[in-house]
């Protein structure tokens, strides 16, 4: 029997080459061998765009179509809707019980996103709502109710992770030993950073390139990207390590032409100008495959909501046995 693996991502925005190198090449290498299920997290990103509801909207069909532009397989992959499966919001309501408010309050991801929402909560924390503390618990119920054993996610979801192992170790000695405790799947892939050196690649930083950008897109956003500061004049020697162009360059080229490039740049044998309209090249060759894809799926809407209507069909399957265990576990079967 195939291991179950779950992950999930919010609908608010397009998908960066960040997720690309940092999460969907690792689901590539996953979907093969495992049962995955992968939530298109809607209810979770209302958490916080409660007041945007159309911006949530637009973008589950745009991150579909992102995620299968990825090269992920909707026949390997269940590709689902969160709001769909009322399961897990059921599910949300009992687990609810089985953990305390201080926990939720000192839960390190949950309070680094509202010191981040200052606008949404206010800086007493008198706004943060109800829902969007309880957002650990919800996202338990995501895993929990998949059975999901193996989740692939980035560290910054490890107080997550945890805070459903404790919730499902909670149930197991109330109720019986009937849940599994989910473990993380680290990403190989180490974060990338953004155009202007940040070590985070992100929307409102301004410094990504999303995988709908055209070429002119990708030209300009290339053109303005960070080099060696130190290095002024065309053939002045410069440090590759500190560029974001070579970094650049070695997610998207060969390794033999890295070595070059890093030896020119070091001997002051190269141009940032020449060196940029390579990158552009390569980054555009690199992500031809993906932009054919979606282009695919963007003619095609309606087969993106066919792949999602039948992720969530077969997703709902599971949470409804999963479901069952559980209330039976509980005593609640009437
Ligand atoms: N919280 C995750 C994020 O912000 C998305 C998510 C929702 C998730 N449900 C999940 C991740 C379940 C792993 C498992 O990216």
């Amino acid at each position: 029997m195939k291991k179950t693996i779950l992950t999930g991502i919010r609908p608010t925005g397009n998908l960066h080459i960040g997720h690309y190198f940092g999460a969907c090449q690792n689901w590539l290498r996953l979907q093969d061998d495992y049962d995955f299920y992968l939530e298109i997290a809607d209810v979770q990103a209302l958490t916080d765009n409660f007041n945007n509801p159309e911006k949530v909207r637009k973008n589950i069909y745009e991150i579909t179509t992102d995620i299968l532009a990825s090269g992920i397989d909707p026949n390997k992959v269940h590709i689902f809707l969160q709001s769909k499966i009322p399961e897990i919001a059921e599910l949300t309501v009992f687990f609810s019980n089985l953990v305390t408010v201080a926990r939720l309050q000192r839960n390190p991801t949950v309070k680094t996103e509202i010191a981040q929402k200052k606008e949404l909560f206010g800086n007493d924390g008198e706004s943060i709502t109800y829902g969007f503390l309880g957002y650990p618990v919800s996202q338990a119920a995501d895993i929990v109710a998949f059975d999901g054993e193996l989740i692939p996610v980035g560290e910054d979801q490890t107080p997550l992770i945890e805070q459903c192992r404790e919730i499902v170790r909670k149930f197991n000695s109330i109720y019986g030993e009937t849940l599994k405790e989910p473990e993380c799947m680290f990403t190989k892939n180490k974060r990338i950073k953004g155009l202007d050196g940040n070590d985070k690649m992100g929307k409102s930083l301004g410094n990504a390139i999303y995988l709908v950008d055209d070429e002119n897109t990708i030209n300009t956003k290339v053109m303005g990207a960070i080099t060696d500061p130190n290095k002024i004049k065309k053939d002045d020697p410069a440090n590759p390590d500190v560029c974001m162009v070579y970094y650049y360059h070695q997610l998207v080229n060969d390794e033999a032409s890295c070595n070059t490039i890093c030896e020119e740049c070091k001997k002051g044998a190269r141009g940032c100008v020449q060196c940029k309209r390579e990158l552009i090249t390569k980054m555009n060759e690199y992500l031809s495959s993906i932009k054919d894809r979606r282009r695919y799926y963007e003619e095609h809407p309606e087969e993106v909501q066919r792949i999602l209507d039948e992720g969530t069909k077969m997703a709902r399957e599971k949470a409804i046995e999963q479901l069952k265990k559980i209330k039976h576990a509980m005593k609640i079967d009437y």
